[in-house]
């Protein structure tokens, strides 16, 4: 048996280790945070993030051996193996605002790792982290005169929200990486021991501390890249008449590409794809790579230029004022199947329209409470509804700009009779049946699509 710690109870160290405790039962797994209202939450019947499948894995293994705790320090001294996820935001002050990551969870942390320690350690980082942060880590743990024995192991996750706990039990591979000493190697043997009880060995790769890093912040790069590759091919469709779908289809079936990612969208978000993005370009310039800085680069301007053509096309399409307008967003979570609003393309349309005084309505069915607090002052002037067909009367436009299937489903022609006319339809996932709108009478524009207008009659 081991005690396994995690740091940090937020979207990662929540699913993570609630999957680790189910399929390990003889290892005692505890979760901390320093947010106690996040602790109870995780205690409660009402968990603090919405992530399909989550609750009956905790359920099944809460209080049996997964605990969440809000006493940090008592459980570092306990803890065999701490896997830290303290978030790492970007920074937004001093050298590398707006880039670098913001390390100051981190290194308090190691510092509080280090202080309460009274044997030896593996520590794992599961936070996404410039390439490199091990080294700082090791040198912060064996900053004292003890020098108590403590190995630092880099574990990224690559689970992604709203099939965080599918990810977990079925991951595409898991990636360890450690110092190639015999003390680091017996670390990393630990960490396979854990993923080995339900994940095939030959899908556990082991690799250098530094590759570990890296790869964490490529793989985002990369998928992030192939999102703005699809959506500038997006702007070229609503320009010609072709069509992103089929332009998507057609090359995802040359294997060399494959079919996933290539969704064109109003833009994508999430807490990741940026912040590791502005990491990377921040890394290549730190090192003097000026031209592969700006390479990555452009897959951030790429997709703000995208989130931006999206709100411009609404109020062009509404005949250049919305001032005073209900329009209707329907969705505000990044993504489906989350309630998390995290850099949300929605919330940045909602914004761009209230700065335009429209009367924004927003709906969407888990991730109402989170945009509220990420709108801030900004909320007091959008409407929170919950009910779709609510928010969408009296509404001159519906917004879609998140890809939940309850909207692709709705009754499309009682909603019609109950807007504003005439009524538009802007799709920013690609969800709806555009034709079938257009001749119920909606105006329809979506992404990579030529627009389907009804003529003046
Ligand atoms: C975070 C990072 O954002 C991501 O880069 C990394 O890959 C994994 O960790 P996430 O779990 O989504 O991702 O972040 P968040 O939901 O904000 O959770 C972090 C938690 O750490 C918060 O609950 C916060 O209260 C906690 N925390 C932060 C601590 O317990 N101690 C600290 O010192 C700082
Ligand atoms: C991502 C990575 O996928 C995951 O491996 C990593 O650990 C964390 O970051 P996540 O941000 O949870 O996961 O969601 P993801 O499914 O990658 O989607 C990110 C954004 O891209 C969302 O806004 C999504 O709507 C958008 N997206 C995704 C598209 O616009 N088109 C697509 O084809 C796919």
């Amino acid at each position: 048996m081991a005690n396994l710690l995690c740091i940090g109870a937020g979207y990662v160290g929540g699913p993570t280790m609630a999957v680790i405790a189910q399929k390990c039962p003889e290892h005692r797994v505890v979760v901390v945070d320093i947010d106690g209202a996040k602790i109870a939450a995780w205690q409660s019947d009402r968990l603090p993030i919405y992530e399909p499948g989550l609750k009956e894995v905790v359920l099944s293994c809460r209080d049996k051996n997964l605990f969440f705790s809000r006493e940090v320090e008592r459980h570092i001294a306990e803890a065999d193996i701490i896997f830290v996820s303290v978030n790492t935001p970007t920074k937004t002050f001093g050298q590398g605002a707006g880039k670098a990551a913001d390390l100051q969870y981190w290194e308090k942390t190691a510092r509080l790792i280090l202080q309460h320690s009274r044997t030896p350690k593996i520590v794992v980082e599961k936070s996404t982290l410039p390439v490199r942060t091990a080294e700082a880590m090791e040198r912060i743990l064996h900053s004292d005169d003890r020098d108590l024995p403590f190995d630092v192991v880099s574990n990224p996750e690559f689970l992604s929200e709203g099939t965080a706990i599918r990810d977990m039990e079925n991951p595409d591979r898991v990636l360890i990486g450690a110092r190639d000493t015999p003390s680091g190697q017996k670390a990393m043997q630990a960490i396979v021991d854990i993923y080995a009880h339900w994940v095939p060995r030959e899908r556990i790769i082991t690799t250098n501390l530094w590759s570990s890093e890296l790869s964490k912040l490529v793989a985002n790069a990369f998928l992030a890249q192939r999102i703005s590759s699809i959506n500038s091919i997006s702007a070229l469709c609503e320009k010609t008449g072709a069509d992103i779908q089929e332009i998507a289809h057609a090359i995802g079936l040359d294997s060399r590409i494959g079919p996933r990612f290539l969704n064109a969208s109003v833009a994508f978000g999430g807490s990741c794809f940026k912040k590791d993005i502005l990491n990377l370009v921040y890394l290549c310039e730190h090192y003097g790579l000026s031209e592969v800085a700006r390479y990555w680069d452009q897959v951030v301007r790429m997709n703000e230029y995208q989130q931006a053509r999206f709100h411009s096309c609404i109020l062009s399409s509404l005949f250049n004022t919305v001032a005073g307008k209900r329009i209707a967003v329907f969705g505000a979570a990044f993504k489906a199947n989350t309630s998390d609003t995290r850099e949300s393309p929605a919330l940045h349309v909602c914004r761009a329209l209230v700065e335009e005084r429209a009367e924004v309505v927003l709906t969407d069915p888990y991730a109402l409470d989170n945009a509220r607090i990420v709108l801030g002052e900004d909320a007091r002037r959008v409407i929170f509804e919950p009910d779709p067909y609510a928010a969408a009367a009296n509404a001159h436009a519906i917004a879609i700009l998140t890809e939940w299937t309850l909207f692709a489903h709705l009754d499309y022609q009682a909603i019609y009779r109950s807007m504003a006319k005439p009524a538009f339809i802007f799709d920013g996932r690609n969800i709806l049946d555009h034709r079938g709108l257009f001749s119920m009478g909606f105006n329809v524009q979506a992404i990579g699509k030529p627009p389907l207008i009804h003529s003046a009659r």
